[in-house]
């Protein structure tokens, strides 16, 4: 244990700034924080102790402690006291950048605050994708392929070929909605694995599911319209949606997937959902689930927006055709990606929508972006049309599986009294829910100080859960490391503490 220097610079402006004064001290904090002047495992003084210290009401440091612990900057371990975070929000430590930009802190600082928080948030996010942060994987890495399985060799050769092939045509570009061969090829194989049904025309290629989200938001949403999405849920889709300005009805889960939005949301103008396998809990939705929200959407005149993100890796049980296949009133927009399937940086996905849609979706992404890369499209044509993409995704499907299978063996046999281990259907993760009333958080730390990667369940969760418990990655790692990360999380979770915060 560390302890705090005699002295940690903090400024804080006059009452009755704009700014209140709980907010300067957190940022003050922040600051010394990613700056090192406070550096992890450091134990601060008790909140009495820190506001005589520097003259401030308690309630005041208590604010600003509580929003950082929130923020993961801090952690309170009960009895002992309130320490910098062994392992910061996605690697803050290392935005070594902003630094070099030979700003004043204060100008940053300033310039900060005028930005709509919810923005802020997301650029921070964004800091754990700065190279140096993306460390190599390790147990139980979530949300990521096996990139080292990745045919980078036959990726190389099928996209020297078609540039040396390039024609004019490709250089100059294509239609916004995608390289008419891709979206036939795309038609042809949601056809055949996922029961779409669309004209090639339907399909827009995008940058990610991720701008499908954003391009849902535009195509369907005006500011302030209520959105449905589950709780717990995917975190990137709930801040696009409230960084538009929606207003976000969380809707709880079964085992069947997500409830049916109850009478309050009949309002509602759009339902997310991603009912192929549950991000986060892992679940499939059931086909009446699915009828039922079909039903629910026709009668109330919502979209739902189905992402199917990961859903070519199916292990277990039949697949269950898409939501956009079973619908027959044109309710449903259907997002699915490569970043799983091949790799993240390819930045490529697709989004199709009901044909009434698709020359409001034309205009909406022309102005956005022209167009997604068509050289990538093309190489992501051939690759499929030539038979790449199906043999990878068989290669990989048997990979995964294994990999599961030892997750699963070894998670009951290290871990089986303390935790409940949901059935695992499709997808790269699963997720595990304590027995115990024990606190994520504090475990993710802990297993982050023994080099073993998780994500607690309430990290998406817009309510306190009933148990917390934990994302686990199965894809990105192989057997023996799978084995190393469970051993290391057994003493972990056997000596977590309880949570301190009463739950519902
Ligand atoms: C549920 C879910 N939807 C969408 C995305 C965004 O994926 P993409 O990389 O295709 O933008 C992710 C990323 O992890 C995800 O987990």
């Amino acid at each position: 244990m560390k302890a705090a220097p005699a002295e940690i610079a903090i400024a804080i402006r006059p009452r009755g700034a704009a700014n209140p004064t709980y907010r300067q001290l957190y940022t003050a904090l922040r600051a010394a924080i990613l700056e090192g002047r406070l550096r992890p495992g450091v134990k601060l003084p008790s909140t009495r102790d820190f506001a005589r210290r520097y003259t401030l009401a308690r309630g005041t440091v208590v604010t600003a402690f509580e929003q950082l612990k929130a923020e993961g900057y801090l952690a309170g371990r009960v009895g002992s006291g309130t320490y910098v975070s062994e392992v910061l929000p996605d690697g803050l430590l290392e935005a070594g950048p902003v630094a070099r930009t030979g700003q004043s802190q204060q100008s940053r600082q300033s310039r900060d605050e005028t930005r709509p928080r919810k923005l802020s948030d997301v650029a921070r996010r964004a800091q754990a994708f700065a190279p140096s942060t993306v460390a190599a994987a390790r147990a139980f890495r979530a949300n990521q392929p096996a990139l080292d399985l990745f045919p980078t060799t036959l990726w190389a050769q099928v996209a020297a070929r078609r540039l040396r092939r390039a024609s004019a045509a490709l250089l100059k570009g294509c239609p916004p909605l995608g390289h008419p061969p891709l979206q036939r090829a795309l038609a042809d194989y949601l056809g055949a694995s996922r029961g779409v049904t669309c004209e090639p025309e339907q399909i827009a290629v995008v940058s990610g599911a991720q701008e499908a989200i954003d391009l849902v938001i535009r195509l369907v949403l005006n500011t302030g319209d209520r959105v449905c999405m589950e709780d717990p849920g995917y975190v990137g889709a709930a801040r696009a949606f409230a960084a538009f300005g929606a207003s976000l009805s969380r809707v709880a889960l079964d085992s069947e997937g997500m409830r049916v939005p109850d009478a309050r949301d009949q309002e509602a103008r759009l339902a997310y959902v991603t009912p192929a396998h549950q991000f986060p809990m892992g679940m499939t939705m059931s086909l009446p689930r699915r009828l039922a929200l079909l039903d629910w959407a026709h009668r109330s005149g919502a979209m739902i927006l189905e992402d199917d993100y990961d859903s070519e890796f199916r292990f277990t049980g039949r697949p269950v055709p898409a939501l956009q296949g079973l619908d027959r009133h044109g309710c449903v927009l259907f997002a699915g990606s490569f970043s799983k399937v091949l790799f993240p940086s390819l930045r490529l996905g697709y989004l199709v929508v009901p044909s009434d849609l698709v020359d409001r979706l034309q205009a909406i992404k022309s102005l956005a972006s022209r167009q997604a890369p068509v050289m990538d499209q093309a190489v992501l044509c051939d690759f499929i049309v030539e038979g790449h993409f199906g043999r990878h995704i068989r290669r990989m499907r048997q990979v995964y599986a294994e990999r599961l299978a030892v997750l699963l063996r070894t998670a009951r046999d290290h871990l089986g009294a303390l935790v409940e281990i949901s059935p695992v259907e499709a997808g790269l993760q699963t997720s595990l829910t304590f027995r115990r009333d024990i606190d994520g958080v504090a475990v993710t730390d802990e297993a982050a100080r023994c080099g073993i990667e998780v994500i607690p369940l309430s990290r998406y969760a817009s309510r306190p859960l009933r148990r917390d418990g934990l994302l686990l990655g199965f894809a990105a790692v192989d057997a023996p490391e799978i084995r190393r990360g469970m051993r290391g999380l057994a003493p972990i979770l056997k000596h977590a503490r309880r949570r301190t915060v009463s739950r519902t």
